[in-house]
């Protein structure tokens, strides 16, 4: 097993306190003065460069420069609105995790150097046509479509983002699943020569991440590859990432190569790292603490913050309970972790 390095919500209470967790004792949601008394080292770094962004002291802009999606793509009159105003794009662009480069929030900078020129995604196990396609001819094989949906990180934080991309049952058509497929695994880049966070070799490069075939026939189950009307920022898992919203934000694999279908259920990065806290359903359910914090309340992240109760499901029961119909005496928390 490879531990050691873990970003805050997977390190021990005793070594860095989750963020949300650091602001709710202190009782201030609300202000910038009251954010730079904070004393916990990662978190308050973290929060006080957001807060830096948020009332416009840093200049972000170079870091949101990508060029517009085109052609510009229709939104889906179902996911047109999230019930939630979007979250500024230089808010969710400025806040990111992606631990590839780094275990702070503002990985913005470094992402930048993620190489995406000639990216292929490679399509392959259990199908009756593997293959690895550039990327190019990928946005050329599927109906694209733009979402705004919810975010929500088991760290506690949520957005709003007007995702582009298209739902991952227009892969059917281009590999033909066999019909033992029952996963499928993603799997992220490993260039630890360009991304900092992989030169410690003690974590399970590359990120991984599974889900049901169930789950990946659900429409909510989205390939992103493009962000606030642009092609996809690299802080968001350039150039293809996925996204789950029901789901804990950590199974929405960011910077995709490989997409695996198959009848073993993948083990994650987060579940190698730590399988009590990080499983492998993952489900959103504001009844299911975190083995370290609660899940009940979420700090929706914004130029104003606000803390609002977290929903099951992040609001989409409509769409996915039915997929886990039955299983929760199987499964008890772990539906929810
Ligand atoms: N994908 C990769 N490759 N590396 C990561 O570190 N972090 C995950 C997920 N996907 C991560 C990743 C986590 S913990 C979250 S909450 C979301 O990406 C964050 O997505 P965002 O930065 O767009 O908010």
């Amino acid at each position: 097993m490879h531990f050691i390095r873990r970003p805050s919500w997977a390190l021990k209470e005793s070594a860095v306190t989750p963020e949300h967790l650091a602001l709710n004792r202190r009782g201030f949601l609300r202000g910038a003065a009251a954010l730079s008394a904070t004393a916990i080292p990662g978190a308050a770094a973290a929060q006080g460069n957001f807060l830096g962004k948020l009332f416009g002291q840093a200049d972000v802009s170079q870091y949101l420069d990508f060029p517009p999606f085109e052609p510009k793509p229709a939104l889906n009159p179902e996911y047109a609105d999230a019930g939630r105003e979007v979250t500024a794009e230089r808010i969710n662009a400025t806040y990111n995790n992606f631990y590839e480069f780094g275990t702070s929030k503002t990985i913005y900078a470094e992402a930048q150097v993620l190489p995406t020129d000639g990216w292929t995604v490679t399509i392959d196990g259990m199908v009756e046509e593997a293959k690895t396609i550039a990327f190019e001819d990928l946005l050329k094989a599927v109906q694209i479509e733009e979402r705004v949906v919810r975010h929500r990180c088991v760290e506690g934080w949520s957005m709003v983002a007007p995702w582009i991309g298209f739902p991952i049952t227009e892969l059917n058509k281009l590999v033909k699943p066999l019909s033992g497929a029952k996963y499928l695994r993603f799997e992220s880049f490993d260039k630890p020569e360009v991304a900092s966070g992989q030169r410690s070799r003690t974590s399970p490069w590359p990120y991984t991440e599974g889900v049901t075939i169930e789950e990946a026939q659900n429409e909510l189950s989205f390939l992103v590859v493009g962000a606030y009307g642009k092609v996809l920022h690299k802080q968001f898992g350039a150039p293809i990432r996925l996204h789950l919203p029901w789901k804990y934000g950590f199974k929405s694999i960011k910077s995709i190569e490989r997409i695996t279908f198959t009848d073993e259920r993948p083990v994650s990065y987060w579940e190698e790292l730590q399988a009590r806290e990080y499983g492998f359903w993952a489900n959103v359910n504001p009844e299911v603490a975190h083995p370290r914090w609660s899940q009940a309340t979420e700090r929706v992240i914004g130029e104003v913050e606000q803390r609002i109760p977290t929903v099951i499901y992040n609001g989409y029961g409509e769409q996915v309970a039915s997929l886990y119909a039955g299983l929760e005496a199987k499964y008890a928390d772990r539906l929810w972790r």
